[in-house]
């Protein structure tokens, strides 16, 4: 087999939000098989980044009153963690804010200028005369000029689903500062993407199996029929105030963010290569005989199939080999929710002490190398991972392990095992190349079921063996030997199949295997004869739905601050556009009776403490007087809005009856409620209070 040399990509997630499950389902993905390909021996690099530039950031930054730089700095620390959490194993995490991403930004960009494809254009755009800044369409806010709906997006409607110019809005307002935008010119540039070769350039490259089936058809539909030219001209410069590279020759003028965030991957490789002693022409020339596989969501096809290969293609570099596009995910069959706490972060995953290889689990079960959205079913979750981990996979090794550490002295069968194996457990064996074949086509749903139908015949032949009634006959020694010998050695076999999904298990695995590291190439022979193994101990426990209860409470948004958006939108296919950052904007939830409102006590409390909680950058530790029902300790998402010291003393409403919560620096007994916008429009949050009179303890309805 020849060594491949592959470059693999995830989209680079912006670098003012937290990592949440719907991210999960891309890195996860990528990581499983680059994990593969690098058990078969190839050199594959996987490199990604932070993409820290743009309006959002800046603004962000402007309200927690530090330097873009600074919160991008904690942003990537967040995510670094949140990643490795999850075991993914990049060879480079890096960040867009590189002197190599703007070296190539630069070099691309007067490149594209070179082959006569950046034209300078003066165009008219709303400006912000208060804040002195042209707004992002994102930022523009007013009336549909088609439905009347009122605070709807520059860009398009959320609720009649029109797309316009944010000029066509009626009314229209500053999102930043509320002032009504004025019109104003103002020169970018522009990448001729409308021009003959790169239309002619798009039709070959968009048909010459570089992009799945189904993401080839919507590219045919965008670039329409041949001599159609439905390509527009791409705005790829921002005016200051702006975060991000200025253009050389350009004071003023910024590569917009999604100029640079694609040109991050080779800043991310660049620097790569500086640490590996990589030569990075191997990689990039436009002959390149390596591989550069990206994998990205639906919603930024458009860039990865159009703008970036044109971008290559004319600055003189390779291009894409693959374009890996994968759907959106759901949980319980819905949109993401706050509000119903299914908008859950990666990083209360972990810390509600789940297990990242139950998700890694499940999310490879359900991909299958498609556009389809992935839906994580909670119930089906916690079935799956015990039935199929637990119950399954683990259960061969633990019921053999035993006797062999005790009626063996922990070594094998004293003989060849490979022969016996293939004679006993044909199919185990014979699976790899199928099973290598459903990793290398992303179809991981496939080699799971695989892998999972191959762990039901080997627990087959166990109880038809029945190892636990050999051990009590007597003269049965060297056949109770044999099936656990067996029963082990198949164990290995799957640990090798599922290690690109599950790593740090299959690392425990071989240390209870007492092997080393485990690659492809092992799933040709069994353990040698008299092989001695270790005690077993449990590898992995099973997960209760009471788990995801709590990790669905620990999600549900009641007083966190409001996300700012975080959309570059101008150039997102909106109708696809549903990463579930749009949560935070549904329509309010049904009507409820009376009676179940009943069932929520709130109280009139009085704040008698308030302090900081070390560790936790939003939260306040509060403990409430509510009077006849005592004392209670509450952690509130309130720090960013008000100076502790400024509370103590007040009255607000505390709802009483809420299930205790615990948390990783005490037990919540109970939560104050806070007014906030969720668009993130108005920032702020705003504790109720109780008018004069009130005593703590009084109820609320
Ligand atoms: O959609 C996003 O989250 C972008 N930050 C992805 C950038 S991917 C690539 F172009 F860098
Ligand atoms: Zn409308």
């Amino acid at each position: 087999m020849s060594v491949r040399k592959i470059l693999v990509t995830s989209a680079l997630p912006y670098a003012n939000g937290a990592i949440h499950l719907g991210h999960l389902v891309e890195y996860v993905q990528t990581d499983i098989w680059v994990r593969f390909q690098k058990m078969r021996g190839h050199e594959c690099w996987y490199v990604c980044a932070d993409d820290t530039h743009g309006t959002p950031i800046m603004l962000r930054a402007e309200q927690e009153g530090v330097t873009p730089e600074t919160l991008i700095a904690r942003m990537h620390g967040e995510h670094l963690r949140d990643f490795a959490g999850f075991h993914i194993a990049f060879d480079n995490y890096y960040t867009t804010h590189s002197p190599e991403t703007r070296f190539y930004s630069e070099d691309i960009f007067a490149k594209l200028t070179q082959a006569g494809l950046i034209e300078a254009r003066e165009i008219e755009q709303y400006y912000d005369p208060a804040k002195n800044m042209f707004l992002p369409d994102r930022y523009i806010k007013g009336e549909c000029p088609r439905c009347s709906a009122k605070d709807q997006y520059g860009d398009s409607c959320e609720a009649c689903g029109a797309a316009y110019a944010p000029t066509e809005l009626v009314n229209p307002y500053s999102a930043v500062s509320g002032a009504q935008p004025v019109l104003r010119a103002s020169t970018h540039f522009f990448f001729k993407l409308s021009d003959p070769r790169c239309q002619a350039f798009l039709r070959q490259w968009t048909r010459a199996g570089h992009l799945q089936e189904e993401a080839a058809n919507k590219l045919a539909e965008w670039l329409g029929e041949e001599g159609e030219n439905k390509l527009t001209d791409w705005d790829i410069s921002r005016d200051a105030p702006y975060f991000g590279f200025e253009i050389p020759g350009h004071p003023g003028k910024y590569f917009y963010v999604w100029l640079d965030a694609p040109i991050g991957y080779m800043g991310s490789f660049k620097n790569l290569c500086a640490q590996k002693g990589l030569d990075f022409e191997t990689w990039w020339r436009a002959d390149s005989q390596t591989e550069l596989y990206h994998f990205i969501g639906k919603d930024i096809l458009y860039f990865h199939a159009l703008f970036w290969p044109a971008m290559l293609r004319f600055a003189g570099y390779r291009t894409p080999t693959r374009v890996f596009a994968h759907g959106f995910l759901t949980v319980d069959g819905a949109k993401m929710s706050k509000s119903r706490g299914t908008f859950i972060t990666a990083a209360s995953y972990l810390a509600q002490g789940l297990d990242p290889e139950w998700l890694r689990y499940y999310f490879a079960a359900k991909l299958n190398g498609t556009l389809e959205d992935i839906d994580l079913n909670l119930d089906d979750f916690v079935a799956r991972v015990n039935s199929d981990l637990v119950g399954k996979y683990l259960n061969i090794a633990a019921r053999a392990a035993g006797f062999i550490a005790k009626r063996f002295a922990g070594r094998l069968l004293d003989e060849e095992m490979t022969a016996r194996l293939r004679t006993t457990l044909p199919a185990l064996f014979g699976a790899e190349i199928e099973i290598a074949t459903h990793y290398e086509n992303r179809d991981f749903a496939r080699a799971i079921r695989r892998i999972m139908a191959l762990a039901d015949d080997v627990n087959q032949y166990a109880d038809r063996e029945q190892p636990w009634k050999l051990a009590k006959e007597a003269g049965k020694e060297r056949e109770l030997h044999i099936v656990c010998s067996l029963l082990i050695n198949a164990f290995r076999l799957l640990t090798i199949y599922l290690k690109p999904v599950l790593p740090h298990l299959a690392r425990r695995a071989e240390a209870f295997l007492n092997v080393a590291p485990l690659t492809w190439k092992d799933a040709a022979h069994a353990l040698p004869p008299a092989h001695l193994i270790q005690p077993y101990e449990h590898l992995m426990r099973r997960i209760e739905r009471k788990e995801i209860d709590a990790l669905l409470a620990a999600n549900r948004e009641t007083l966190q601050a409001p996300p700012a958006p975080t959309r570059h939108g101008e150039h997102r296919q909106h109708a696809e556009n549903k990463r579930a950052e749009t949560a935070a904007r549904e329509a309010p939830t049904s009507t409820i009776g009376l009676e179940e409102f009943a069932k929520v006590d709130l109280r009139i409390a009085r704040i008698v403490e308030a302090s900081p909680v070390e560790g936790a950058d939003k939260l306040l530790r509060l403990v409430l007087d509510l009077g006849p029902l005592g004392r209670r300790q509450v952690f509130a998402g309130i720090k960013g809005a008000y100076d502790p010291a400024s509370l103590v003393g007040r009255l607000t409403v505390c709802v009483a009856n809420l299930a205790p919560r615990k948390m990783r620096f005490g037990v919540s007994e109970g939560m104050v409620l806070a007014a906030s916008d969720p668009t993130g429009e108005t920032p702020g949050l705003f504790l109720l209070a109780a008018d004069a009179g009130a005593q703590p303890g009084m109820i609320v309805k």
